[in-house]
């Protein structure tokens, strides 16, 4: 398919796949090989650039995601004769050494700082979460930042934000492409219905690990990642709803969210390092049904429900019917999800997201698990928690439910419950660590569940 992309103030026209990366075309068309791949999926961040003034993984995305987009690269900020003030830093604070991560650190820091000019240690490090070093250690890297932000290098620079939003991209609508890049949902489902077992992607970051794996493959693609009626947060008639497209970026942004749904805010913000969440959709991550997906973890026990469409109309049903087994969603040929739809959390409610992995970036959990409780006249008047990582896929702690629906919390009960929900689990894997931090989260929940009870 042709592209058009404007990568460091230059506009380029690319005649490429729709599913070359966006780091391949950087390093193979145009010859910018500042951008490294180390890992290529997205858990490494040498291939980071700036796209549409956000920090992404550019092996993470696809040409058709690239295109009318606004890049800027390390080769954009300054020649090794003409540094920037923060490519200077770097050097003088001695936060180079074999520099193959260095152009994904400085574009990390670089998106910090276009969105926070004073940034704290804490969001440096959060910041730079994704993008690992194996030779300079991340001390004198932080120093570089901070001397750059002390230098005055945040008054040097233009904020870039919101440019070229959808942009003017050249979307393959036409019979003999494979790639179709809908700007409207109707046409989108349109699309989906004359073309039955056409691929659909959307943030595309589990995609693009799996095609290089030969566990993905297309004839063709639908990329919903431009259909604005699936992108945003409302809050409407006592529910918070969400459009499938929506990223965990932004629902980590949502003021709604923040408000109502910290769970959920704690999952996304969970979810991976900034440029991992600036791809990955709400919708992508419920639609894999996926065992691993941390979403439904926290979805579920807020009561989450999801509305699929098709030209035929719309279904709406509970994520738990919604997700029917491992990579089986309740999904016809011709539907896409297109919202996703959490009631208001009741007063006084509380909810909590957990997630246990090797690093805390990494997108993949060993273990997530969520809880929501109502609490009445001092008794638990509703209680729901699910576990990921666990099974084939997300589901309810049934039993752990039950034990508590109605009874009073005591030191003795939060025993009986942790053993409850240790017994209840089943993973595959690692079992008895499993078994055994399901039963210390459930235990952490309660606690914190009493101590709120006597507040209220
Ligand atoms: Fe590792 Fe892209 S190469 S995140
Ligand atoms: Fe060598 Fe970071 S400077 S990996």
């Amino acid at each position: 398919m042709k592209i058009e992309l404007t990568v460091n103030g230059v506009l380029h026209i690319a005649d490429v796949p729709p599913m070359k990366t966006l780091l391949e075309i950087l390093r193979d068309e145009l010859g910018l090989k500042g951008s490294k791949e180390g890992c290529g999926e997205g858990e490494c961040g040498a291939c980071s650039v700036i796209m549409n003034g956000r920090l992404v993984n550019s092996c993470l995305v696809p040409a058709a995601q690239a295109s009318g987009s606004e890049i800027l690269t390390i080769e954009g900020l300054g020649t090794s004769d003409d540094m920037d003030m923060l490519q200077k830093a770097f050097v003088t604070e001695g936060a180079v050494q074999c520099g193959f991560c260095t152009p994904g650190m400085i574009l990390a820091a670089r998106a910090l700082l276009e969105e926070n000019p004073s940034p704290s240690e804490e969001d440096i490090k959060i910041a730079l979460s994704g993008n690992i070093c194996r030779c300079t250690g991340y001390e004198k890297i932080y120093a570089a930042i901070n001397k750059a932000v002390a230098d005055g290098y945040c008054s040097t620079f233009t904020v870039r934000r919101n440019l070229c939003s959808s942009g003017n991209a050249v979307p393959a609508h036409g019979k003999e492409s494979i790639c179709f890049a809908p700007e409207t949902l109707s046409d989108a489902l349109r699309i989906l219905d004359d073309n039955r077992g056409i691929s659909v992607i959307a943030g595309a970051t589990d995609i693009i690990p799996d095609l290089r794996n030969g566990r993905f493959k297309y004839e063709k693609l639908l990329d919903i990642s431009r259909v604005p009626e699936l992108k945003g947060i409302t809050l409407s008639d006592g529910a918070i709803v969400i459009g499938s497209c929506t990223t965990n970026g932004e629902i980590i942004r949502s003021s709604i969210v923040k408000k109502y749904l910290p769970a959920l805010w704690e999952a996304s913000f969970r979810s991976g390092a900034p440029a991992v969440q600036n791809r990955a959709t709400i919708g992508g991550n419920i639609a894999t049904a996926s065992g691993a997906a941390d979403l439904p973890s926290i979805l579920l026990p807020l009561g989450a429900s999801v509305a699929v469409e098709s030209i035929s109309g719309t279904r709406e049903m509970r994520l738990e019917d919604f997700i029917r087994g491992y990579r089986d969603p309740d999904l016809m040929e011709n539907e896409l999800i297109s919202l996703i739809i959490i009631p208001v959390p009741k007063k006084g409610s509380v909810q909590k997201f957990y997630k246990r992995g090797s690093r805390r970036a990494l997108t993949l959990s060993r273990i997530s698990i969520g809880f929501y409780a109502e609490i009445k006249n001092g008794e638990i008047d509703e209680f729901r928690a699910a576990a990921g990582s666990m099974s084939p896929v997300p589901v309810h702690l049934d039993k752990l439910e039950s034990l508590l629906r109605g009874k009073k919390l005591s030191s003795g009960l939060i025993q009986e419950a942790a053993e409850t929900a240790k017994a209840e689990v089943n993973p595959r894997r690692s079992a008895m660590w499993r078994k055994t931090m399901t039963s210390k989260l459930v235990t952490k929940f309660l606690e914190e569940l009493i101590q709120h009870r006597e507040i209220i």
